[in-house]
């Protein structure tokens, strides 16, 4: 039974020698309890600290006794006297370690069952077992040390924001279906049999609408959700930083998010970032990174070398130019050395990739040794090693093939020896924003381009020409901002213009009818004075994985879903009852 709670004095993290001799109140959870025949010491924890408490029959008899039925996780309060430690029992790793509670009086608050595993850091079970236990999990100080630099996060996000004259605005969580790409999770209406509202992939709609109601700059802390395959990154409802300004282009939204990354940066891990971050455009990192996310925390760069092999006469290489492929490959530093059985694992990588094959020189002092030496002459294989800057001792790997599909393989190469090689320093953090990201792409399943950022970005007005004749052509003003090869942030400057909106739905294949269904209300809202703007949407939960050094984002979040989008906790999604089917028309069929 629960006794009388005695209120506490001070926290489990507060004690420090200043406060020996005073009588204290502590409360919290038994972390351990060690018995030592005549005396039981316990760790007691909350959410602060650690404090370590003794009873033993000589501070008083009650508490003793009731000390010795103490378990792992019981709530307890104590009042005791703060003593210095004896001499060689100072804990230098607790900041409360130089004392210890002598314990006058235990209650016990709430008993507990054994934890199916120990509150620890260093506790080694499987994730399944800690999120069907989250709230255990959640005990756990790293885990609990993520949550509160999330919460700093938010704090400091709106602090910079009001700062900035931004008005924190929440919108709809039932709404209209609209287009960003992933599948809708969809709400059924009681109301109205057969019509269903959506779950918002973005407020992306109604934060342009915003600004056309004259809010100038908007934010919102907000949850997202979309019914996508999950990773490490990825979760179905998430959460976004998410931002729109009117009356700017793209720098001042850079600017904008700069200044919110220096904020949140110096806040939460007490580092001075240096603004403006560097920028690349799409191509360029596609070229130099077979990426969109590059990382450029370490180098590995990619170098095109089809000019080189133009004309060579093995036929991989010249027919891949001549038909408009590339043949491309960067440079391992002193990995000459790599045996043909390590080579032919890493062909097998690529070609798991979706490689053809992989091309390898080593590059020796003197001579060369490549995989196609049968075809190719040493000029035109030491042309390559000269191209892709290789020494004596390195290793170079080529990939030909179709641009985009060779360059990709090549990234995720590049990543592959980076991390087999350790290249990829610590503590280390590699901002860069991509630019100029192509409008549109083709989507062989749908038969018609698609939006490659959302169908409310605007193209860049150098390549509207392009527009009607080499749709793929056209540049946007889309950019996202990467950390360390993770994509932390996505945005553009919008269309404001409902002429040029129309026309790019009619460029998605979405007709006027189908146009005026789906997105009427904003034809119509950009009818009565838009204002250009432009906006950005920061994914907060990746940049808490990344600020805290987690490696996924279900690790920053209270209560995530695994990776089957499935809550273990509370066993969401769960069937429902007839009864509640019958009220929303809905019928079941397996
Ligand atoms: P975008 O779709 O690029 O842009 O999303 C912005 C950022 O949100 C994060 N993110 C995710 N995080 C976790 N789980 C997910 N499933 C997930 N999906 C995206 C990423 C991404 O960079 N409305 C536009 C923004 C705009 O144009 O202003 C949008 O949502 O870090």
């Amino acid at each position: 039974m629960a006794q009388s709670l005695m209120k506490r004095t001070h926290t489990c993290g507060d004690l420090r020698s200043s406060h020996i001799d005073t009588t204290v109140t502590l409360t919290g959870w038994v972390d351990v309890r060690r018995d030592l025949g005549g005396v039981v010491f316990i760790d007691l924890r909350d959410r602060y600290g650690k404090t370590q408490v003794v009873f033993a029959p000589q501070h008083n008899r009650q508490a003793y006794d009731t000390a010795q039925a103490l378990r792992s996780e019981f709530v307890i309060s104590v009042t005791g006297k703060v003593q210095k430690r004896p001499e060689g029992t100072v804990n230098p790793d607790l900041p409360t370690g130089e004392v210890d509670v002598a314990g006058l009086e235990l209650a016990i608050l709430n008993k507990a069952e054994t934890p199916p595993f120990p509150i620890e850091d260093a506790v080694d079970v499987n994730e399944d077992l800690r999120l069907k236990y989250r709230y255990l999990d959640l005990r756990r100080p790293a885990v609990q040390k993520s949550l509160l630099a999330r919460h700093q996060g938010y704090q400091r996000t709106r602090a910079y924001f009001d700062r900035n004259q931004f008005v924190e605005i929440e919108t709809p969580v039932l709404m209209k279906s609209t287009p960003e790409g992933a599948r809708d999770y969809l709400v059924p209406s009681r109301i109205h049999p057969g019509k269903f509202y959506a779950l918002p992939q973005s407020p992306q709609t109604y934060k342009q609408i915003l600004m056309v109601a004259g809010f100038d700059r908007y934010f919102q802390i907000v949850k997202c959700f979309r019914d996508e395959d999950l990773r490490a990154d990825r979760q179905p409802e998430f959460t976004q930083i998410d931002v729109e300004m009117s009356f700017v282009d793209e720098e001042d939204v850079f600017v904008m998010t700069e200044g919110l990354m220096k904020d949140l940066f110096r806040g939460l891990v007490g580092l001075e970032l240096n603004i403006p971050f560097p920028r690349v455009t799409y191509h360029e990192a596609m070229e130099r990174y077979g990426t969109d996310k590059p990382d450029t925390r370490f180098g590995l760069e990619i170098s095109d070398c089809s000019a080189v092999v133009a004309k060579s006469k093995f036929r991989v290489f010249s027919e891949t130019v001549r038909d408009g492929g590339v043949v491309a490959g960067f440079t391992v530093p002193g990995l000459a050395s790599f045996t043909r059985n390590q080579l032919d694992g890493l062909t097998d990588l690529v070609k798991s990739f979706g490689a053809g094959g992989l091309i390898s020189i080593k590059v020796q002092e003197h001579k060369m040794e490549s995989s196609v030496d049968k075809f190719v002459s040493t000029e035109e294989i030491r042309a390559v090693a000269k191209r892709l800057k290789a020494a004596s001792g390195d290793l170079c790997l080529l990939i030909s093939g179709p641009w985009q599909k060779t360059y990709e393989i090549l990234g995720q190469l590049r990543l592959e020896m980076a991390a087999r090689l350790k290249l990829i320093p610590e503590n280390a953090w590699h901002f860069l924003w991509v630019t100029d990201f192509p409008l549109l792409e083709f989507s062989e399943e749908e038969k018609r381009y698609v939006a490659v950022h959302h169908p409310f970005t605007s193209p860049q007005a150098e390549d509207l020409q392009f527009l009607g004749s080499d749709p793929k052509k056209v540049r946007a003003r889309a950019y996202d901002l990467v950390l360390n090869g993770n994509e932390i942030a996505g945005g553009s400057i919008r269309i404001h213009d409902s002429a040029l909106q129309s026309r790019m739905f009619e460029l998605l294949g979405i007709g006027p009818e189908e146009a005026r269904k789906k997105f009427g209300f904003m034809l119509d809202a950009f009818k009565y004075g838009a204002p250009p703007h432009g906006g950005i949407a920061v994914g907060f939960d990746r940049l808490i994985m990344l600020l805290t050094g987690q490696e996924s984002i279900r690790d920053v979040i209270a209560f995530p879903k695994t990776a089957s989008a499935v809550s273990l906790m509370d066993e969401a999604p769960s069937p429902v009852d007839k009864k509640q089917l019958d009220e929303l028309h809905i019928k079941v069929i397996h």
